[in-house]
């Protein structure tokens, strides 16, 4: 790879992939040239960053919160802690028969009986063990496994109630690698680590106590190796952790560059960016393998480290055993169960040392998973949020109105109340859409709309012009809340939109929105996407309304043919045309157009206008359009520039008035 591309590589994704300091290591394990050091970078050429990672996490919370996914299945982890319990004692009782057998044998009653009798008595253990074994793992799979469905769940949830501007900000390959990688990581650890841990400590204790009982000395000389092996999996680990951590965000980068250059294909061929692409990608794989091999290194000197230092124990009690049996009489049967207990001592540590690659990865996972779930969701609902309801016979829909809601306050409030209960006033939806002196930016520091103020009676259409950039689509983004505005007012009937539950505001409003898309499943199912409860014929109606009748019924199997990924087996115009009859079988009475038919030729474009007219007739509308042929006829037209309404009328008025509009019309801005 050239030096340039390399360094602008490295500058691109230094803020997202430089988790982990040179320093930190012990060895360089890789053969790759290290990264300069300089100021973390802003974020990348999207603007959208990856995650926060690298700063001190706290573990025990994490784990805290890991554990809150399994502890409401008390009873069976009570069983299973049970079997590990009955497992290990098992374990420890097997081989404590080594004793009596051991000491039988050398001394008068020895026989092949007595022996026999001893070895049966031991199987009869081990077989217990065995059992409570097998339960465990059945019974943990199953708590495991419930508690990564959950998991995928809240994050699922924690998703839909994510603000637009999440998605505004965070890169999408990454998110969804949180739901797949980060998630298996911690389903890898509570499957087989979680009772390892459990049944390795209680094996520890117990094999603890029994040392204690055979022979004191000795179990003395085997603890003296604990702190030692303790500070070797605490200096081990802490490196581990940290590259695991890195290996995470690395793995979620590159998900991040493979989903955008899949969705991108086309760009990429276009423009003949395949070289660059594949330098980019090998760019990010030679750093997640990177970070692999540096959280794998760590991860698996620690066993070796942990044996050598088993054997040393080892070594050193059976030296001392057998001198303690040669001149203090200890007994043959107390040795050689001890010199068993001291590697038995060990082993759980190593195990447990060995099973750091799977804590690791599942926490950094975890930590992952949930920075996503604590992200700021879309704010509350306000206090006493007035709900819409419809009304099953005259389909009909209200306000409900809490009475102490602030707007039950405002002048005149009363004057269109029809019908008023014990907590409630009820009000009819009409859909008249105000703005007043609306202020917005979706950055503090850049104010993108200015002072815009507009009022649409129900049923008016309304339209917005103005060139690209202008302002027009935020506008719409305000009215359903997708951001909230910083100064002014929203009001839809008179009620603030802020006033309005969420959900119920959303129900309010059909929108098309400039970038169409279409989920995966036949026509019919994305058409009902509209509206979930429309019958086969509403179906059919909407796509004449959307004039998409004609091509739908050509395609293959009709309304029945599968769409796939966003549509692509459809032309751009057809696309359009679905997702129109989409707004068009909703029976919100505010519908918002965005560039709805920018794709389609204007022959369809007027069948369209015939189409709709009737639906407009009876709600609001919002349309948005370049081609201002398809505005002439709105009841009012905003001019946009700059985030201003600077002129605003009918298409006559506006035409009188020889300004931006009559330039915009007769195309006189384009020869400027
Ligand atoms: N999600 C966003 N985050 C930050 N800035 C944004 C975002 N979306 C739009 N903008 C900025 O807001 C301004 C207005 O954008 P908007 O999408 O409203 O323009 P528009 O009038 O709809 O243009 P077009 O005719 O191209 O659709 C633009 O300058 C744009 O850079
Ligand atoms: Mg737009």
């Amino acid at each position: 790879m050239r030096q340039e591309r390399l360094e602008y590589l490295q500058k691109k994704y230094e803020s997202r992939l430089n988790t982990v300091k040179d320093s930190d290591m012990m060895a360089n394990v890789s053969g790759e040239p290290k990264r300069p050091k300089g100021p973390a970078m802003g974020p990348g050429r999207h603007g959208k960053q990856s995650m926060a990672v690298g700063k001190p996490k706290d573990l025990g919370k994490t784990m805290g919160r890991l554990f809150s996914y399994i502890s409401h299945e008390k009873w069976k982890l009570l069983i299973v802690c049970v079997c590990v319990i009955g497992g290990t004692a098992a374990n420890l009782a097997g081989s404590y028969m080594l004793r009596p057998i051991i000491n039988g044998l050398t001394s008068e009653e020895g026989s092949v009986a007595f022996l026999m009798k001893g070895i049966l008595t031991m199987l009869c253990i081990y077989l217990v063990g065995v059992v409570a074994q097998y339960l465990q793992q059945r019974i943990m799979i199953g708590v495991a496994q419930n508690a990564i469905c959950k998991l995928r769940n809240d994050l699922f949830e924690k998703l839909q109630k994510l603000p637009v501007r999440y998605y505004d900000t965070h890169n999408h390959g990454d998110t969804m690698s949180r739901f797949t990688n980060d998630v298996d990581a911690i389903g890898e650890m509570l499957n087989n680590t979680v009772f390892q841990l459990i049944s390795g400590t209680i094996s520890i204790v117990g094999t603890f106590c029994l040392m204690l009982y055979t022979n004191v000395w000795l179990t003395l000389i085997t603890v003296v190796m604990v702190p030692v092996m303790m500070k070797a999996v605490q200096t081990v680990g802490s490196r581990s952790r940290k590259y695991y951590r890195a290996q995470q965000a690395a793995i979620g980068t590159l998900n991040g560059y493979i989903e955008e250059t899949v969705t991108g294909q086309k760009i990429v061929k276009v423009f003949n960016h395949e070289e660059e692409s594949k330098e980019e990608f090998e760019y990010l794989n030679t750093d997640l393998r990177n970070k692999l091999v540096k959280a794998q290194f760590f991860g698996g000197i620690m066993g070796p480290v942990m044996n050598g230092l088993g054997q040393v124990s080892y070594s050193l009690t059976a030296c001392i055993g057998g001198l303690l049996c040669v001149l203090r009489g200890f007994d043959l049967g107390g040795f050689t169960v001890f010199v068993n207990y001291s590697r038995q001592f060990s082993r759980p540590i190593n195990e447990i040392a060995m099973q750091v690659n799977t804590i690791f990865s599942a926490l950094a996972g975890a930590e992952r998973v949930f920075t996503v779930m604590d992200e700021e969701p879309e704010a509350a609902d306000a206090e006493n949020a007035i709900r819409i309801v419809t009304d099953e016979k005259s389909e009909k829909c209200y306000y409900v109105i809490p009475k102490d809601n602030e707007v039950t306050g405002m002048d005149g409030f009363t004057d269109d109340v029809i019908k008023e209960d014990e907590g409630f006033y009820y009000k009819e939806v009409k859909g008249a859409v105000t703005l007043n002196d609306v202020t917005f930016g979706y950055k503090p520091d850049k104010t993108i709309l200015r002072h815009v103020s507009l009022y649409a009676k129900p049923g008016q259409k309304i339209a917005f012009v103005g060139s690209t950039g202008a302002g027009k689509t935020t506008i719409t983004n305000l009215i359903n809340r997708f951001y909230d505005i910083d100064d002014g007012l929203i009001t839809i009937d008179n009620i603030p939109v802020s006033q309005l539950e969420r959900d119920s505001l959303r129900r309010n409003i059909a929108m098309v929105l400039q970038d169409t898309h279409l989920f995966t499943g036949t026509v019919r199912e994305n058409i009902r996407y509209g509206r979930l409860d429309a019958t086969d014929e509403e179906v059919e109606q909407a796509a004449r309304t959307a004039s998409a009748h004609s091509f739908i019924m050509r395609l293959e199997h009709g309304y029945d043919t599968m769409l796939e990924s966003d549509g692509v087996n459809l032309s751009q115009g057809q696309r359009q045309l679905i997702n129109i009859a989409r707004a068009a079988i909703s029976k919100a009475p505010i519908l918002i157009l965005d560039e709805a038919t920018s794709s389609v030729d204007t022959r369809t474009e007027k069948h369209i206008e015939k189409g709709m007219d009737r639906l407009m007739a009876t709600r609001t509308t919002l349309v948005i359009a370049h081609r201002l042929s398809t505005v002439r006829n709105a009841n009012a037209i905003m001019v946009l520039e700059n985030g201003e309404i600077i002129e605003r009328g009918d298409h006559e008025d506006l035409l009188a008035q020889k300004g931006r509009y009559y330039e915009l019309y007769t195309g006189l801005s384009e020869l400027d």
